[in-house]
């Protein structure tokens, strides 16, 4: 058993990825039991201690609808202080703004829908009718020139949606531009329900490029539901992309999207990046570690090809 893939790069690749962590969000928003704050915190510092510098946190949604984040108050002042790590939080309207101001939150994200059958059941509104919404929020996230706050904007059912099928890409591409015309810094292309196949990923790409939206704005996200999100990965590096969102452990899912299961393992991915001898900054060993003391905290081993290969004991 070896700890560490051989270095060989491919052609055509970014040297650099950064990898927008989401475990703690999007990876423990579906846990039916309630994870203590504490061990939500300390899995947060364990992954920056890691190396993964940008670590979703939690989200200011309504707790009704997201129990498991209900504690984001009590979460949020615990990790704050961690050095040189961002805390971005989902926030879905102003008053989840204003909870996240609040406590210092300097990086939100808001999370729209390509369909409108997903919009209505994850926010209670139409496409245009949350693009409303959020726009205030981006607004007041840019008021201040020197104090801006950073503002991804996710698009759910880039590609597939469990109830409408697939997705054209011409709608995907019309709520992605609205979404960077409110102001949106980035924009996370997300596969809810990871029916997505590389030549459909970078036919979104290209379509995007087409519309005037860089490859740089553009970040991805992929579930694993059929086993496509590393080959969708590699597809949206081959196409310039450098920001990939992954779970740690492959935790994940989505409460509002029946059929979601986890997202992209970031094990799994630094694995592969680490084979191409392309940069991320973790240290695979410390995040296998962590995902192994999760899977212990959460009562159930980790989905991760890569965590079960590593914390093999024989
Ligand atoms: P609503 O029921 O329409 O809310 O929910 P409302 O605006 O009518 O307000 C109703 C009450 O909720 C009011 O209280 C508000 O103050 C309160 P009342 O006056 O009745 O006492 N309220 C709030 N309380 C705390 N925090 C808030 C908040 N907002 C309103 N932020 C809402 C609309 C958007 C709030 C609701 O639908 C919601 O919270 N949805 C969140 C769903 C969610 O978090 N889904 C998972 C994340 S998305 C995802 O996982 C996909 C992603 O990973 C990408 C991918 O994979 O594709 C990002
Ligand atoms: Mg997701």
């Amino acid at each position: 058993m070896t700890d560490l893939p051989m270095v060989v790069p491919a052609q055509g690749l970014p040297s650099r990825v950064r990898i927008h962590e989401v475990g703690a969000r999007d990876g423990l928003q579906n846990e039916k039991a309630t994870v203590p704050t504490d061990i939500k915190a300390e899995f947060i510092r364990r992954m920056a201690a890691a190396g993964l510098t940008t670590i979703e946190a939690t989200s200011f949604v309504h707790p009704k609808w997201v129990p498991q984040l209900a504690d984001a108050e009590a979460l949020f002042p615990q990790i704050s202080g961690i050095e040189g790590v961002d805390l971005p939080v989902l926030v879905p309207n102003e008053r989840g703004l204003d909870r996240a101001l609040e406590l210092g939150a300097r990086r939100i994200a808001v999370f729209g829908s390509a369909t409108e059958t997903f919009s209505q059941r994850n926010l209670n509104r139409s496409v245009a009718e949350s693009l409303a919404m959020f726009e205030p929020v981006i607004a007041r996230a840019k008021a201040s020139d020197d104090d801006k706050v950073h503002v991804r904007g996710y698009l759910s059912m880039c590609f597939g949606d469990p109830w409408e099928g697939a997705v054209p890409v011409r709608q995907v591409v019309g709520v992605a531009k609205a979404l960077l015309d409110l102001g949106c810094d980035e924009l996370s292309l997300g596969d809810t329900i990871g029916v997505a196949t590389p030549g459909h990923v970078q036919a979104l790409l290209a379509a995007l490029n087409e519309a005037g939206v860089p490859t740089g704005a553009l970040g991805v996200h992929f579930h694993d539901t059929y086993g496509q999100a590393l080959s969708n990965t590699l597809a949206s590096l081959q196409h310039g992309v450098t920001t990939v969102d992954a779970s740690a452990g492959g935790l994940g899912g989505c409460p509002y999207a029946k059929s979601a299961t986890g997202n992209l393992a970031t094990e799994d991915l630094v694995w592969m990046l680490d084979g191409l001898g392309i940069e991320t900054g973790v240290d695979l060993a410390a995040l296998t570690a962590t995902s192994v003391w999760l899977a212990e905290q959460l009562g159930r081993p980790s989905p991760s090809r890569t965590v079960r290969a590593l914390s093999h004991k024989d």
